[in-house]
Protein backbone atom coordinates (compact mmCIF):
# COMPACT_ATOMS: atom_id res chain seq x y z
CA UNK A 1 0.00 0.00 0.00
CA UNK A 2 1.45 3.58 -0.94
CA UNK A 3 0.36 6.50 0.41
CA UNK A 4 0.08 9.42 -1.75
CA UNK A 5 -0.58 12.78 0.33
CA UNK A 6 -1.29 16.54 -0.77
CA UNK A 7 0.40 19.51 1.26
CA UNK A 8 -1.89 22.36 0.44
CA UNK A 9 0.07 24.67 2.89
CA UNK A 10 -1.71 27.94 3.35
CA UNK A 11 -3.26 28.13 0.28
CA UNK A 12 -7.51 27.51 -0.73
CA UNK A 13 -10.24 29.49 0.59
CA UNK A 14 -13.51 27.28 1.94
CA UNK A 15 -15.02 27.54 -1.20
CA UNK A 16 -12.31 26.67 -3.19
CA UNK A 17 -11.70 23.29 -0.87
CA UNK A 18 -15.21 22.90 -1.62
CA UNK A 19 -15.22 22.85 -5.26
CA UNK A 20 -11.97 20.35 -5.17
CA UNK A 21 -13.83 18.16 -2.95
CA UNK A 22 -16.46 18.26 -5.87
CA UNK A 23 -14.20 17.41 -8.65
CA UNK A 24 -12.03 14.87 -6.31
CA UNK A 25 -15.75 12.86 -5.90
CA UNK A 26 -16.00 12.26 -9.43
CA UNK A 27 -12.80 10.46 -10.02
CA UNK A 28 -12.72 6.78 -9.33
CA UNK A 29 -10.68 5.85 -6.07
CA UNK A 30 -8.65 2.88 -5.97
CA UNK A 31 -9.21 0.91 -2.71
CA UNK A 32 -7.56 1.59 0.41
CA UNK A 33 -5.81 -1.61 -0.19
CA UNK A 34 -3.30 0.35 -2.67
CA UNK A 35 -3.60 3.17 -2.09
CA UNK A 36 -4.13 5.91 0.68
CA UNK A 37 -4.73 9.73 -0.24
CA UNK A 38 -4.22 12.03 2.40
CA UNK A 39 -5.23 15.79 2.35
CA UNK A 40 -3.35 17.96 4.77
CA UNK A 41 -5.34 21.82 4.86
CA UNK A 42 -4.96 24.52 6.39
CA UNK A 43 -6.65 24.96 9.47
CA UNK A 44 -9.75 27.67 8.38
CA UNK A 45 -10.56 24.18 6.11
CA UNK A 46 -11.14 21.78 8.97
CA UNK A 47 -15.21 22.07 8.87
CA UNK A 48 -15.08 22.54 5.41
CA UNK A 49 -13.38 19.00 5.56
CA UNK A 50 -15.92 17.72 7.72
CA UNK A 51 -18.96 18.49 6.45
CA UNK A 52 -18.14 17.24 2.77
CA UNK A 53 -16.15 14.30 3.90
CA UNK A 54 -19.05 12.08 1.56
CA UNK A 55 -17.20 13.61 -1.26
CA UNK A 56 -13.80 12.13 0.12
CA UNK A 57 -14.16 8.46 -1.28
CA UNK A 58 -11.47 6.38 0.26
CA UNK A 59 -9.52 9.70 1.04
CA UNK A 60 -8.45 10.85 4.51
CA UNK A 61 -7.23 14.56 5.93
CA UNK A 62 -5.19 15.60 8.19
CA UNK A 63 -3.73 19.42 9.71
CA UNK A 64 -0.86 20.75 8.90
CA UNK A 65 0.35 21.33 12.37
CA UNK A 66 -0.76 20.84 15.88
CA UNK A 67 0.22 21.43 19.49
CA UNK A 68 1.49 19.08 21.94
CA UNK A 69 -1.79 20.03 24.33
CA UNK A 70 -5.26 19.16 23.84
CA UNK A 71 -6.83 22.27 25.26
CA UNK A 72 -5.11 25.32 27.46
CA UNK A 73 -4.15 28.43 27.32
CA UNK A 74 -1.84 28.09 23.97
CA UNK A 75 -3.27 31.16 21.94
CA UNK A 76 -3.55 30.48 18.17
CA UNK A 77 -2.39 26.91 18.39
CA UNK A 78 -4.27 23.65 17.21
CA UNK A 79 -5.69 20.90 19.79
CA UNK A 80 -5.07 17.14 18.43
CA UNK A 81 -8.35 16.37 20.03
CA UNK A 82 -10.64 18.77 18.38
CA UNK A 83 -8.64 17.59 14.87
CA UNK A 84 -9.78 14.11 15.85
CA UNK A 85 -13.09 14.83 16.75
CA UNK A 86 -13.72 16.85 13.57
CA UNK A 87 -13.33 13.46 11.28
CA UNK A 88 -9.32 14.11 10.45
CA UNK A 89 -6.82 11.15 10.99
CA UNK A 90 -3.64 12.54 10.45
CA UNK A 91 -1.06 15.64 11.05
CA UNK A 92 2.11 16.82 9.70
CA UNK A 93 4.87 17.12 12.32
CA UNK A 94 7.76 19.42 11.66
CA UNK A 95 7.11 20.46 7.75
CA UNK A 96 11.13 22.01 6.83
CA UNK A 97 9.05 25.25 6.61
CA UNK A 98 7.64 25.31 10.22
CA UNK A 99 11.59 24.34 11.11
CA UNK A 100 12.74 27.10 9.43
CA UNK A 101 9.93 30.32 9.63
CA UNK A 102 9.66 29.12 12.96
CA UNK A 103 11.89 27.27 14.62
CA UNK A 104 10.66 24.05 15.51
CA UNK A 105 12.96 22.21 17.83
CA UNK A 106 13.09 18.43 17.40
CA UNK A 107 12.46 17.86 20.90
CA UNK A 108 8.98 19.73 20.59
CA UNK A 109 8.23 17.69 17.52
CA UNK A 110 8.50 14.95 20.12
CA UNK A 111 5.98 16.07 21.56
CA UNK A 112 3.99 16.56 18.97
CA UNK A 113 4.02 13.27 17.89
CA UNK A 114 3.51 11.71 21.20
CA UNK A 115 0.21 13.52 21.23
CA UNK A 116 -0.94 13.06 17.65
CA UNK A 117 -0.56 9.24 18.99
CA UNK A 118 -2.41 9.78 22.20
CA UNK A 119 -5.43 10.60 19.95
CA UNK A 120 -5.23 8.86 17.70
CA UNK A 121 -4.28 10.59 15.02
CA UNK A 122 -1.66 9.08 12.64
CA UNK A 123 1.80 11.86 12.74
CA UNK A 124 3.52 12.24 9.47
CA UNK A 125 7.38 13.88 10.48
CA UNK A 126 9.02 15.22 7.79
CA UNK A 127 12.71 15.36 7.55
CA UNK A 128 15.60 16.26 5.82
CA UNK A 129 18.91 18.23 4.67
CA UNK A 130 20.20 21.33 3.32
CA UNK A 131 22.03 21.54 0.26
CA UNK A 132 24.82 22.98 2.07
CA UNK A 133 24.33 19.96 4.71
CA UNK A 134 24.39 17.65 1.58
CA UNK A 135 27.54 19.01 0.00
CA UNK A 136 29.39 18.72 3.22
CA UNK A 137 28.13 14.66 4.08
CA UNK A 138 25.77 15.45 7.15
CA UNK A 139 23.12 13.37 5.21
CA UNK A 140 22.46 10.35 7.44
CA UNK A 141 24.20 12.94 10.71
CA UNK A 142 21.31 14.92 10.50
CA UNK A 143 18.69 12.48 9.58
CA UNK A 144 19.83 10.46 12.34
CA UNK A 145 19.20 13.45 14.77
CA UNK A 146 15.82 14.42 13.27
CA UNK A 147 14.59 10.73 14.01
CA UNK A 148 16.40 10.21 16.94
CA UNK A 149 14.89 13.29 19.09
CA UNK A 150 11.72 13.57 17.28
CA UNK A 151 10.53 9.97 17.18
CA UNK A 152 12.20 9.52 20.74
CA UNK A 153 8.36 9.70 22.65
CA UNK A 154 7.03 7.50 20.21
CA UNK A 155 5.17 4.43 20.65
CA UNK A 156 6.87 1.32 18.74
CA UNK A 157 4.73 -0.51 18.53
CA UNK A 158 2.34 1.50 16.32
CA UNK A 159 2.79 2.10 12.37
CA UNK A 160 5.75 5.11 11.55
CA UNK A 161 5.08 7.39 8.78
CA UNK A 162 8.16 9.41 7.72
CA UNK A 163 8.27 11.99 4.99
CA UNK A 164 11.85 12.71 3.44
CA UNK A 165 11.75 15.90 2.17
CA UNK A 166 15.38 17.46 0.56
CA UNK A 167 14.73 21.26 1.78
CA UNK A 168 17.30 22.37 -1.61
CA UNK A 169 14.16 20.40 -3.96
CA UNK A 170 10.94 21.88 -2.03
CA UNK A 171 8.99 23.94 -4.10
CA UNK A 172 12.27 24.51 -6.56
CA UNK A 173 10.94 22.96 -9.68
CA UNK A 174 14.69 20.24 -7.88
CA UNK A 175 13.92 16.58 -7.72
CA UNK A 176 16.34 14.80 -6.34
CA UNK A 177 18.00 12.18 -8.44
CA UNK A 178 17.42 8.22 -7.77
CA UNK A 179 20.33 7.65 -6.29
CA UNK A 180 20.04 10.28 -3.69
CA UNK A 181 16.35 9.20 -3.12
CA UNK A 182 17.26 5.55 -2.40
CA UNK A 183 20.29 6.57 -0.59
CA UNK A 184 17.98 8.49 2.01
CA UNK A 185 15.31 6.14 2.03
CA UNK A 186 17.72 3.13 2.56
CA UNK A 187 19.12 5.17 5.89
CA UNK A 188 16.05 5.87 7.16
CA UNK A 189 14.17 2.33 7.26
CA UNK A 190 17.72 0.50 8.38
CA UNK A 191 17.97 3.59 11.40
CA UNK A 192 14.41 2.78 12.35
CA UNK A 193 14.37 -1.15 12.30
CA UNK A 194 17.60 -1.64 13.76
CA UNK A 195 18.79 1.42 15.92
CA UNK A 196 15.08 2.33 17.01
CA UNK A 197 13.56 -0.95 17.23
CA UNK A 198 10.38 -0.46 15.62
CA UNK A 199 8.03 -2.88 15.42
CA UNK A 200 4.89 -2.09 13.64
CA UNK A 201 5.05 -1.06 9.43
CA UNK A 202 6.90 1.49 8.24
CA UNK A 203 6.21 3.96 6.04
CA UNK A 204 8.91 6.64 4.07
CA UNK A 205 7.12 9.15 1.75
CA UNK A 206 9.44 11.07 -0.63
CA UNK A 207 8.41 14.81 -0.78
CA UNK A 208 10.04 17.85 -3.38
CA UNK A 209 8.64 18.82 -6.45
CA UNK A 210 6.88 15.62 -7.25
CA UNK A 211 4.96 16.21 -10.09
CA UNK A 212 2.62 13.63 -12.50
CA UNK A 213 5.41 13.58 -14.82
CA UNK A 214 8.06 11.83 -12.61
CA UNK A 215 5.80 10.54 -9.62
CA UNK A 216 5.75 6.75 -11.54
CA UNK A 217 9.96 6.88 -11.66
CA UNK A 218 10.02 8.04 -7.95
CA UNK A 219 7.83 5.24 -6.68
CA UNK A 220 10.00 2.65 -8.15
CA UNK A 221 12.91 3.58 -6.29
CA UNK A 222 13.10 0.87 -3.53
CA UNK A 223 11.45 2.06 0.34
CA UNK A 224 9.54 4.82 -1.33
CA UNK A 225 6.29 3.97 0.06
CA UNK A 226 4.34 7.27 -0.67
CA UNK A 227 4.71 10.58 -1.72
CA UNK A 228 4.11 14.17 -0.06
CA UNK A 229 2.78 16.62 -2.80
CA UNK A 230 2.78 20.56 -2.51
CA UNK A 231 2.05 22.71 -5.87
CA UNK A 232 1.22 19.85 -7.63
CA UNK A 233 -1.76 18.35 -5.53
CA UNK A 234 -3.42 22.08 -5.60
CA UNK A 235 -5.54 21.04 -8.80
CA UNK A 236 -7.53 17.97 -8.14
CA UNK A 237 -6.55 16.31 -11.85
CA UNK A 238 -2.66 16.91 -11.24
CA UNK A 239 -3.23 14.99 -8.05
CA UNK A 240 -4.93 12.13 -9.07
CA UNK A 241 -2.87 11.13 -12.21
CA UNK A 242 -0.36 11.24 -8.85
CA UNK A 243 -2.71 8.91 -6.98
CA UNK A 244 -2.97 6.73 -10.14
CA UNK A 245 0.93 6.90 -10.48
CA UNK A 246 1.08 4.59 -7.41
CA UNK A 247 -1.29 1.73 -8.75
P1 LIG B 1 6.46 20.76 -3.49
O1 LIG B 1 6.28 20.79 -1.89
O2 LIG B 1 5.84 19.48 -4.00
O3 LIG B 1 5.77 21.99 -3.97
O4 LIG B 1 7.95 20.79 -3.75
C1 LIG B 1 6.41 19.61 -1.13
C2 LIG B 1 6.22 19.92 0.34
O5 LIG B 1 6.59 21.01 0.79
O6 LIG B 1 5.69 19.09 1.11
Amino acid sequence: MKIIAANWKMYKTTQEVESYLKSWSHFETASPQQVTSVFFVPNWCWSTMQSNSPLLNNSQWGAQNIYPQNEGAFTGENSPHVLKQMGASWTLVGHSERRTLINESNSFLGQKIKSAQGNQLNPLLCVGESLPERELGQLQAKLTEQLSTGLSLADKSLPVYIAYEPIWAIGTGKVAGPQDILEAHSLIHAYLKNDMLFKGPIYVLYGGSVKPENAKEILSIKGVDGLLVGGASLAPDSFYKICQAAI
